[in-house]
């Protein structure tokens, strides 16, 4: 394969990103945090800051807001025909595809994600979802019907836009969440205003340039950096905003539910998970094991639909649990911005003392590490806040780590006999989150009915990681969230329904 990301622009990225502080974009300009305050960006592979943003604050979300209001109710952006919306949307796909190397390296460095997965789930992803969402712009349609009252009629639905959106998203993977949630909103006509992550606000900066040189009307997008308690919290009490799209933690979704109930806005969470796997005693192990290791190591595991919870035949446990141990001993880790690393830092230093109270908690509750289970040291990174990739024996129901989102490159496991089916699935659903799921076994039988019981938005039959799909529905049952991003039902959400009826 050859390298997409051309790393010869890195020492005039890193001299730019060091040159100026990124600012808010509102209302097409861009713009300092009215406070003037900024606040440091943060490599993760060295624990130092390189670069800093505005840091946006109520003020700064008003002026956001109302301008996403007037480009709203103006029908600037809403007013285009569908057309004109693919059209743009398909102008932005193309520019984030120009832009690629720029916005996977600075991903990398601020994120810390290896820029291979920068690029594909990142930049590649995000294209797609705007090239999808594009063509959904010119298929959004209503229905006819025949009341039955008496005298003769018809009737019909229209399907409009929500409004104005706030769409708050987290740093695991901050481009293409950013993307995801836009391209919808715009496709169906609604304005937005971007809340990045504040441990990750760079890539969506860039992404504010491209809507900008892509022409946009104004306002039909801003884009706040800044922190969830104060820029976060004014946009989700904000009465202006039709609708928030969150993506993040269980903890900040309530709260955010219970700050929209001032005007009622519309709200999807996709919230976080304790996903099961489970391997039968008749799995392709060859694929199962490598499968099961990048499903909870992939982005160090700071992913919402990591499969966190293996549940193994107790037939081929021993080869698994091996078979695993050798795969996360043999993970390269490293700075992202190396060719050959296969798994970068943690986020941030909080992330890291999370992620390490968890696995303290877990064997002082009586698991065992079998693989990792401390701080991994890097050469040149001795700042950088990376994690061994850890596997867990021996971990029970009850257990902090188990019960708990770790979102962190931490495996917890557990064994089933030739119990039936109904047992295994009771054990896999016995977790308050519901995200997603994954099945190893060649008996495509033992596989469906799985799939029916696990209570969970989503399940893989013998598939190991890999990025969402733009056309799969994506998002959880019980505390995993409200509604689904992607697919029909995706860019429905940013959609009201309006009933017309009319007597002839
Ligand atoms: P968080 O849910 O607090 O942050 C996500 C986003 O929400 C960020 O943009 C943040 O600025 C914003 N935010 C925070 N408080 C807010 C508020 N009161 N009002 C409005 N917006 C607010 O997650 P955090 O603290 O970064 O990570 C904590 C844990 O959350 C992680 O360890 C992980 O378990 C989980 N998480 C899950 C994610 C997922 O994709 N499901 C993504 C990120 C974190
Ligand atoms: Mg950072």
């Amino acid at each position: 394969m050859t390298m997409p990301v051309d790393t010869s622009i890195l020492p005039d990225l890193r001299q730019d990103l060091a040159a100026r502080s990124r600012e808010l974009f509102i209302g097409g300009k861009f713009q300092p945090a009215q406070s003037g305050e900024t606040f440091a960006v943060i490599d993760p592979a060295t624990g130092e800051e390189f670069a800093s943003v505005a840091s946006g604050g109520a003020a700064d979300i008003d002026l956001a807001v109302k301008a996403a209001r007037k480009c709203f109710d103006s029908a600037a952006w809403s007013g285009k025909t569908p057309a004109e919306r693919a059209r743009a949307l398909t102008r932005l796909a193309d520019l984030v595809e120009a832009n690629g190397s720029r916005i996977a390296l600075t991903e990398t460095l601020d994120n810390g994600m290896p820029m291979m997965m920068a690029f594909f789930g990142g930049v590649a992803a995000a294209s797609e979802q705007l090239r999808y969402n594009a063509g959904w712009a010119t298929k959004l349609n209503g229905e006819t019907f025949t009341p039955s009252n008496p005298g003769e009629w018809h009737a019909f639905t229209t399907r409009e836009p929500v409004g104005v959106v706030g769409a708050i998203v987290p740093w695991n993977f901050p481009f293409v969440m950013a993307v995801a949630k836009i391209a919808p909103a715009l496709a169906a006509g609604c304005t937005v205003v971007l809340k990045p992550a504040e441990q990750t606000p760079l890539s969506a900066v860039i992404l504010a340039e491209l809507i900008a040189e892509a022409g946009f009307p104004e306002g039909a997008v801003n884009i706040v950096t800044g922190y969830g308690k104060t820029a976060g919290a004014a946009l989700v009490e904000h009465p202006l905003v039709d609708k928030i799209s969150f993506t993040g933690s269980t903890a900040t979704g309530k709260g955010i539910v219970h700050a929209c109930t001032g005007n009622l806005k519309r709200v999807t969470l996709e919230l976080g998970g304790k996903s099961p796997v489970v391997i039968f005693d008749d799995a392709d192990l060859a694929k199962a094991i490598p499968g099961t290791a990048m499903g909870i190591f992939g982005n160090a595991g700071q992913v919402c639909a990591a499969g966190s919870r293996l549940f193994v035949h107790e037939r081929v446990r021993d080869q698994v649990m091996e078979g695993l141990a050798g795969f996360a001993r043999s993970l390269k880790l490293g700075s992202g911005l190396s060719p050959d690393t296969q798994m970068g830092p943690l986020v941030s230093q909080v992330q890291f003392d999370r992620v390490s109270s968890y696995i303290d908690s877990a064997t002082s509750e009586g698991a065992t590490a079998v693989a990792g289970g401390a701080a991994a040291a890097v050469e040149g990174h001795e700042g950088g806040f990376f994690m061994q990739p850890t596997v867990l024996s021996d971990t029970a129901p009850g257990m902090k780590a188990v019960e708990e989102e770790i979102f962190g490159p931490v495996l917890c496991t557990q064994t089933f006999g030739d119990d039936d089916l109904e047992q295994v699935a009771a054990a896999a659903n016995n977790t308050t989150f519901g995200l997603s799921s994954a099945i190893w076994t060649r008996d495509m039988s033992t596989g469906l009915k799985l799939a029916k019981r696990i209570r969970a938005g989503m399940v893989r039959i013998n598939g190991g990681a890999g990025g969402p799909d733009p056309a799969m529905p994506l998002g959880g049952f019980k505390q995993s969230g409200w509604g689904r991003e992607n697919g029909r039902n995706g860019i429905e959400a940013y959609t009201e329904i309006k009933s017309v009826t009319i007597n002839l």
